[in-house]
């Protein structure tokens, strides 16, 4: 086991350059394996989701190669296993995506049933929905879900909460599809409208990605591509709180600004000062910083997978703030530990309250979940005195190079086997 030892209460400054968007790239690289031909993926971040999904693939028949550091080459041409492993598949519910792939290549899947997850219950009901409108033939037997449609048939379906699984699996599967698809409702998050970018590129015909309303018009094969993938929102906005939490000035280079509107208008409004380029976000500590009430919304709302992070940011804003998550039921696991270190955190039902400021102080505390786990990080390093931050395999799964980025910026980290 591996734990992050923090020494907290120093002023962070300086910068670090974004990672490719880890979202973006699970769907990618299974949209790669959709074509014969060699694709090429680059800024590919290199966490453990991305591994696990590069297993899944290799498992199925496809190459996966790495070339250079941030590059990975994927061609679907010996893809024949309609059936998804267990045991990768269990690991990580975006493998679910392979689901769209193999019926849309293989006319047939097989693939485990995600079942429940650390942030709340988490079905993909309307993935299999959307097969189901294209025409596949769906059953659920001893936890696995098969699907069956020698030739799948682009239809029309409105997609339920704007769910961006069920959005991106849908098109993964129509965009080999007889006819056109029209995906009504579907999600506007920039990692849907960077997964339509690159099948474009292999040759498919996707209209109105990024939008409610989009056109997938079926084509009888892809071919291979090259794609950069965009940088990590959900990445970049962990280190931006971190930076409005602990800095002195902190940019992050390749932050997309109008990725994460939301929550740069939400530092703002509590006071933080943020300066914005064409290929940088900086933030600058303020204080005292005034209290906010925040909805969690899909995009271009405000992201559930920054509410944690926010919640520690906060704890030292001058008096009550809420938090309203709307898109999981159970993504408050980290408040327990964020209260053992000082912050006063209600939760009543689906709100965080909070009130500011609060003195933290380090503990001994374990993630439960990614992005609660790099809210614990950033609580830590705000924290006076020392931290143990265990449970990062949580963590691992989609913040590449932590320590490194968090050692660049001036802290005190050191990533210990016990
Ligand atoms: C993706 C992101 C995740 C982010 C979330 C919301 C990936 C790999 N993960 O997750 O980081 O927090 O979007 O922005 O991209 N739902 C159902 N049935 C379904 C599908 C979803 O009930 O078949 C529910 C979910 O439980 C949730 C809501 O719909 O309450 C939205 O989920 P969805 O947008 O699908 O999230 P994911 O794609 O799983």
């Amino acid at each position: 086991m591996e734990k992050l030892v923090i020494e907290g209460g120093r002023a962070l400054n300086g910068s670090i350059v974004a990672s490719g968007a880890k979202n973006s790239a699970l769907p990618l690289l299974v949209a790669a394996a959709l074509a014969e031909e060699e694709s090429l993926l680059e800024n590919v971040p290199h966490d453990t989701d991305v591994d696990v999904m590069c297993a899944i693939l290799k498992a199925l028949g496809a190459s996966v190669r790495a070339d250079g550091p941030g590059r990975l080459r994927v061609s679907g041409a010996g893809l024949t296993q309609a059936q998804a492993p267990y045991e990768l598949v269990r690991r990580m519910r975006a493998s679910f995506y392979v689901a769209g792939l193999l019926l849309g290549r293989l006319g047939r899947a097989v693939v485990a049933l995600p079942g429940g997850c650390s942030i709340g219950s988490r079905p993909v009901d309307y993935h299999i929905k959307g097969f189901e409108a294209l025409g596949a033939k769906v059953s659920l037997e001893h936890g696995f879900m098969k699907a069956e449609a020698p030739r799948l048939t682009g239809s029309k379906y409105y997609v339920s909460r704007a769910s961006v699984g069920a959005t991106i699996n849908t098109m993964l599967a129509a965009v080999l599809a007889k006819g056109t698809t029209i995906l009504e409702n579907a999600a506007r998050e920039p990692e849907v409208v960077d997964v339509a970018n690159f099948l474009n590129t292999m040759g498919a015909r996707i209209k109105g990605a990024g939008m409610d309303v989009i056109r997938i018009e079926g084509v009888k094969k892809l071919h291979g591509a090259e794609h950069e993938i965009i940088p990590d929102r959900i990445e970049a906005g962990s280190y931006l709180i971190l930076g409005a939490m602990t800095g002195g000035e902190v940019t992050v280079v390749n932050a997309m600004g109008e990725h994460l509107r939301a929550l740069l208008s939400s530092l703002e409004a509590i006071g933080v000062a943020v300066e914005e380029t064409t290929t940088a976000v900086r933030v600058k500590k303020k204080e005292p910083l005034a209290p906010l009430n925040v909805v969690t919304q899909p995009y271009p709302g405000f992201p559930t997978d920054l509410q944690a992070p926010l919640a520690v940011l906060l704890t030292q804003a001058d008096g009550v703030s809420t938090l309203r998550e709307t898109i999981f039921d159970g993504r408050f696991k980290y408040v327990d530990e964020l209260r053992r270190m000082g912050a006063d955190v209600k939760v009543e039902r689906d709100t965080a309250i909070i009130t500011g400021p609060a003195k933290l102080t380090g503990a001994p505390v374990e993630a439960t979940d990614l992005r609660g786990g790099m809210a614990l990080v950033i609580a830590a390093l705000a924290a006076e005195g020392r931290s143990e931050v265990s449970g990062l395999e949580h963590i691992d799964r989609g913040y590449e190079h932590l320590s490194a980025k968090l050692q660049a910026l001036g802290a005190k980290v050191e990533r210990i086997r016990v």
